[in-house]
C-alpha cells in the first residue's frame, strides 16, 4: 500500500544572520581540523550524559528513504571490552600476516599493529552496525536503501558530535567483524561496520605525523 505524504511546516530551521553564518562555519571547520585519530587512551570515565547526546545527533542523520538502517551498542562492561579485543586481536594478527603489501605500506605512516590495547583501556566502545535489510512487526523482510551511504554519514556525524563534545575517537575497522554480532547478540541482517574507541586521550598520546591533502586538490569550484 502506498501511503500518502503528509506535510507539516518546517520550524525547526532559523536563519541566521550572515556575519555568523560566516564565523560558525569558520569556527566548525577550524574545529573540525583539530580532530585527530587517537590510539592511546586514558581509562578517564565519560561524563554522564555526552554519549547519548553525541549518539542521538548521530541517530538524526539522513537516510535513504527514511528508513535509518542504523544500530550503535555501547560498551562499557570491562568484561565485555575484554573480550572484543581477544576477539579483534585474533582479526588483526591474521591481516597483518595475510595481507596485500601495497596494504600494509599505505598504513606503515601510521605505526598501527596488531595489539589493540585501547580496547580494554577506553571507557566506551561503540560499535556501529548497518541493518541490510529491516524487519516489519510481522517478521517481513524490508529492503533499505544507501545502506552504506547512510551508516557512513551517521558515523560520520557522531565522529564530529564526539570531537565537538571534547572527546577523542578511534575508528577501528578490524576485518572482518562478524565477531562483533556473536558477543553483542546482534542479529545477522546487521552487519558490523565499525568499532569506534571512544574516551579521552592519553596524557602522552602521540599521532601520527601525516598530512591531509591541500584544500584545493580536494575540491573543484564550477
Ligand atoms: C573507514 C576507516 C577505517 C579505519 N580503520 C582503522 C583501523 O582499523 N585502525 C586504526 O588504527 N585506524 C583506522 N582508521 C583511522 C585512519 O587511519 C585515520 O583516520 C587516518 O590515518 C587519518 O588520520 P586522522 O584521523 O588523525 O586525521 C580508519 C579510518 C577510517 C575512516
Amino acid at each position: 500500500m502506498v501511503h500518502a505524504p503528509r506535510f507539516v511546516p518546517l520550524t525547526t530551521w532559523r536563519e541566521l544572520p550572515v556575519e555568523q553564518m560566516q564565523a560558525r562555519s569558520r569556527d566548525f571547520a577550524e574545529e573540525l581540523a583539530r580532530r585527530r585519530t587517537v590510539r592511546q587512551f586514558s581509562d578517564r570515565p565519560i561524563p554522564d550524559g555526552v554519549l547519548e547526546s553525541c549518539l542521538r545527533a548521530a541517530a538524526t542523520a539522513p537516510s535513504g528513504a527514511n528508513l535509518q538502517p542504523w544500530h550503535f551498542v555501547v560498551v562499557r562492561d570491562a568484561a565485555m571490552k575484554h573480550l572484543i579485543r581477544e576477539a579483534a586481536e585474533r582479526e588483526e594478527r591474521e591481516f597483518y600476516a595475510t595481507a596485500p603489501a601495497e596494504w600494509l605500506e599505505a598504513l606503515a605512516p601510521l605505526g598501527t599493529d596488531e595489539d589493540k590495547p585501547y580496547l580494554d583501556v577506553a571507557p566506551a566502545l561503540v560499535a556501529v552496525f548497518a541493518e541490510r535489510y529491516g524487519e516489519g512487526v510481522d517478521g517481513a523482510r524490508i529492503t533499505h536503501y544507501y545502506v552504506q551511504e547512510s551508516v557512513g554519514i551517521a558515523m560520520g556525524m557522531l565522529i564530529a558530535a564526539l570531537h565537538h563534545a571534547g572527546l577523542a575517537t578511534l575508528t577501528h575497522t578490524p576485518s572482518p567483524m562478524g565477531f562483533l554480532n556473536e558477543l553483542l547478540e546482534r542479529p545477522a541482517r546487521e552487519k558490523a561496520v565499525l568499532l569506534l574507541v571512544v574516551g579521552y586521550p592519553a596524557p602522552d598520546a602521540r599521532v601520527p605525523d601525516i598530512t591531509r591533502k591541500p584544500f584545493d586538490t580536494v575540491t573543484s569550484w564550477r
